[in-house]
């Protein structure tokens, strides 16, 4: 397994590129599944869990052509052609399912297409219990029976119908689930309480290209009028993934603790507006345009409390970095953790590097600074936590080593060229 070797204390400067978002282009890949035609989509990023939806459509029987040139822009993998007219199955291959969360997404569209969909508990992140509970409620009030056996799920329904269903509490992916799953129901769906993550309405808008009638995505109530399991979805265009706003907004965290001017291209600030209020908050400079974004290292960093929500409020993929910059503000900032119950834990080794962390309870921590961090040996718990090392190991005074890069690869892509090309010291090393 690779690591990655840093020397911390370096200044960045210049430009850099954000990819597309993992959280879209996973669910762009998994509705494809619905489709009567093939689908070419553009912005993919090359990492981990793309690759890992990929084959888990190839093993149902789509075809992909990879760095096939969809338009002149672009010829690398990075534009991609998926054939879903070849599935023939609708059960997820066991051992890819367990290794990310997105994968359950693809029961919607299954549902849609086969009236039947089986998987394994998903895996993904290690960041507290992940239930699916929401995923059963909304899928039965469409129609669909659950059971459980030798430790698969499985979900079928005779005839999917739309329904008037609320959210007990706001899920990404079980609103795109239920989204896609009501696009060939017969009849009007309504979600309630939906979430409003910038990648759903993103994912409505393709799927609303093809033929689909989606209206209120991105707002908390979305309605969907059902196709029909004989209506069809027809892809005419290729399908830009949008800027990953997680990476963006790493990037800016990186920018405000150790560049001298850093510009962040192809990115969505839109998307970032309360990490934005959060960094000028703590006394950041930073300059935002339509799809860009300047920011320089602060003389000082002020302490600023943060609680993560749903969106439009601050994202739970930007704790773990944000957490870093305020290592290295001055005066004490409380975090409150509030989706996810385990997404403190990594914050033990930022400890270790000298950070002053008090831990209250496993949704909140007060961080005293600032501090000096000295480089280390660390794991990646997860992706999110694993960048906020990475970042943490570029302030850092000395060496840190970064193991289990896999976790970041996952949703980072070629992340140790990009900074490298910024002025860092990161090195990718096979262990
Ligand atoms: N929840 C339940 N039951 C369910 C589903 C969710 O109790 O059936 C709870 C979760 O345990 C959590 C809350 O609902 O407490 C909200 O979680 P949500 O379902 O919205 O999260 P998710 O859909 O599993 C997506 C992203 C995450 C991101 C969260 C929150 C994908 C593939 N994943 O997860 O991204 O943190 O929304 O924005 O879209 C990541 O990319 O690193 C990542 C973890």
């Amino acid at each position: 397994m690779p690591k990655f070797v840093i020397q911390g204390g370096k200044t960045l400067k210049g430009k850099i590129t954000v990819s597309g978002a993992k959280n879209h282009a996973l669910k762009l890949l998994a509705a494809s599944i619905l489709f009567d035609s093939p689908v070419a989509f553009e912005n993919i990023p090359e990492i981990e869990d793309v690759f890992r939806m990929s084959e888990l459509l190839e093993k149902m029987g789509a075809k992909i052509n990879v760095r096939h040139s969809v338009s002149n822009r672009e010829t690398s993998g990075h534009a991609l052609i998926v054939d879903p007219r070849g599935i023939k199955k609708s059960e997820l291959d066991r051992e890819i399912t367990k290794r990310f969360r997105a994968s359950i997404v693809a029961i919607g569209p299954l549902l849609g297409r086969f009236g039947k969909a089986a998987l394994a508990h998903p895996g993904g992140c290690v960041i507290g219990e992940r239930p699916i509970d929401i995923f059963i409620e909304g899928l039965a009030a469409l129609g669909a029976a659950f059971k459980e056996k030798d430790e698969t799920y499985f979900f079928e329904a005779k005839k999917l119908a739309g329904a008037d269903f609320t959210f007990r509490v706001p899920s990404v992916t079980a609103t795109e689930t239920l989204m896609l799953a009501a696009v060939k129901a017969d009849g009007k769906t309504i979600l309630r309480n939906a979430a409003m993550e910038p990648e759903i309405p993103a994912l409505a808008d393709f799927l609303n290209r093809a033929g689909a009638s989606i209206h209120g995505a991105g707002t908390a109530t979305i309605e969907i009028d059902g196709l029909g399991p004989d209506g069809k979805l027809i892809a005419t265009n290729a399908e830009r993934v949008i800027p990953d706003r997680i990476e963006a907004g790493s990037l800016a965290i990186l920018g405000a603790l150790t560049a001298s001017d850093l510009t962040i291209e192809k990115c969505a600030p839109e998307h970032l507006g309360s990490l934005l209020e959060h960094l000028k908050a703590a006394g950041v400079f930073v300059k935002a345009g339509p799809d860009w974004m300047r920011i320089k290292r602060a003389k000082k960093i002020g302490a600023v409390n943060v609680k993560t929500r749903e969106y439009p409020g601050f994202p739970t993929d930007l704790q773990a970095p944000f957490c870093i910059l305020l290592t290295q503000a001055e005066g004490r900032s409380e975090i409150f953790e509030t989706i996810f119950d385990n997404r403190l834990e990594y914050l033990k080794d930022i400890a270790r590097m000298g950070a002053d962390v008090t831990f209250c309870d496993p949704h909140r921590a007060i961080i005293a600074g600032p501090t000096p961090l000295r480089g280390r040996v660390m794991e990646s718990p997860d992706l999110r936590a694993g960048l906020a090392f990475v970042i943490a190991a570029l302030v850092a005074e000395g060496e840190s080593e970064i193991h289990n890069v896999y976790q970041i690869d996952r949703g980072y892509e070629n992340v140790e060229d990009k900074l490298a090309r910024l002025g860092a010291s990161i090195r990718r090393v096979s262990a």
